[in-house]
């Protein structure tokens, strides 16, 4: 294997004279690079760092960061933990539980890590077209690449964390033009501009199992930021798709001459996706994943003023933007519906208490049955707020 060049400076953290957490860091940088094929380290402008909540990391991910020592370089923030830090005795986390995710929560803050917990980040500190980031939650890479054109891989925690206290990541993979063109065509029929968020997200659900981990260029439909958020979440969690372009959409569709002859072609029909909107009985309605934009907090509160929910119904959505759409999140309340930061339905365990729960998202629909032990079942966010209110 090719050895990864290093710059100068390199070398005597590799000697572990910054310290034995930096030497650590970029030691498993180093082998990454050298794994994955790249040929040198490049700087990045922000990290988001996952394996935040104590439901995923457990016991042993909690000593691993205990015991480093070190300062983030770069802004760098946390994936979603497991409840939300002002209010988890209000939505039922246990006290042990929050105590661990506290203890959590402290050490990612002893290593200059924002506390900023949401898989979301590119509404709080928005990267540009073109840079390199070290991102580990799929939703969030998937939109970086696909919706802004910036460069990342699909980071591990320790990856990423590695990335936050050094400021660079090996350069391979989605960092480089060569890997960023499209390797299938999808022409979708029948998705008009009248198809709801929670439309695309069941697109994205089939898209996903059909394109596996390779990257599709969509033609046929014309969605907006929230759809492609909701359409790439979803094929990041029934595939491995990382990246994806749109034609007449995406920035790389819009700027890149694409060559897609000898791609192989999928046909996907509205009735598919449709078929995937059954009706189940549930007992709490959760939207929100990924995290909600200010545009879709509007929305539910468009929704759900002067209604009372008769069901748990909870939105999830960073800390910044429920600061930045503070009168309409005290108005979404007034209905009974919730609406929490820094977690969400898939890694928060109080929704382990539920045995069917509705969703807007084809992202949860593919993740709630293995991370919650719940059915799942998909509607637009009209058909979440008429069954939670009804
Ligand atoms: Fe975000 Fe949780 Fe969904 S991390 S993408 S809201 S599963």
């Amino acid at each position: 294997m090719k050895p990864v060049d290093l710059e100068p400076g390199d070398e005597e953290i590799l000697a572990g004279e910054q310290g034995e957490t930096k030497q650590e860091m970029l030691e498993i940088l180093v082998a990454l690079g050298t794994v994955f094929g790249a040929d040198r380290l490049v700087p990045v402008t922000s990290v988001q760092v996952s394996g935040a909540s104590y439901k995923t990391i457990g016991k042993y991910g909690l000593e691993w960061l205990e015991h480093l020592d070190a300062r983030a370089v770069v802004p760098a923030i946390l994936n979603p933990i497991g409840m939300p830090r002002g209010r988890w005795q209000e939505m039922g986390v246990e006290p042990d539980f929050a105590k661990k995710q506290q203890a959590v929560i402290a050490a990612y803050e002893r290593l200059g890590i924002r506390l900023e917990c949401t898989c979301t980040p590119y509404y709080l500190h928005a990267p540009e077209y073109g840079d390199h980031l070290a991102w580990s939650e799929s939703s969030a890479v998937s939109y970086a690449n696909s919706v802004i054109g910036a460069r990342t891989n699909r980071e591990g925690g320790p990856g990423a964390l590695a990335a936050a206290l050094i400021g660079k990541t090996p350069c391979y993979g989605f960092h480089l033009s060569q890997n960023r063109k499209p390797q299938v065509v999808i022409e979708v029929h029948g998705v008009g501009r009248e198809a709801s968020v929670a439309h695309y997200g069941a697109l994205g659900y089939l898209a996903g199992k059909l394109a596996g981990n390779r990257t599709p260029l969509f033609c046929g439909i014309r969605p907006d930021r929230d759809r492609l958020k909701a359409l790439g979440a979803a094929m990041a969690a029934t595939g491995a798709v990382a990246l994806y372009h749109v034609k007449g959409a995406t920035p790389e569709a819009r700027l890149v001459h694409f060559d897609t002859s000898g791609l192989e072609k999928i046909e996907v029909e509205r009735q598919e996706i449709d078929r995937l909107f059954s009706e189940i009985h549930v007992d709490a309605v959760a939207v929100g994943c990924p995290h909600c934009s200010s545009g879709e907090l509007k929305t539910a509160d468009r929704l759900l003023r002067g209604k009372k929910v008769k069901k748990p119904f909870y939105i999830f959505a960073a800390q910044d933007v429920i600061s930045r759409n503070r009168r309409t999140v005290d108005s979404i309340e007034k209905s009974g519906a919730r609406v929490y930061a820094d977690t969400c339905m898939v890694v928060s365990p109080v929704m382990e208490r539920y045995t069917a729960i509705m969703v807007n998202s084809g992202k949860a629909l593919s993740y709630v049955p293995g991370m919650c032990g719940a059915v799942a079942r998909i509607g637009t966010i009209e058909e979440c707020v008429e069954v939670a209110s009804s």
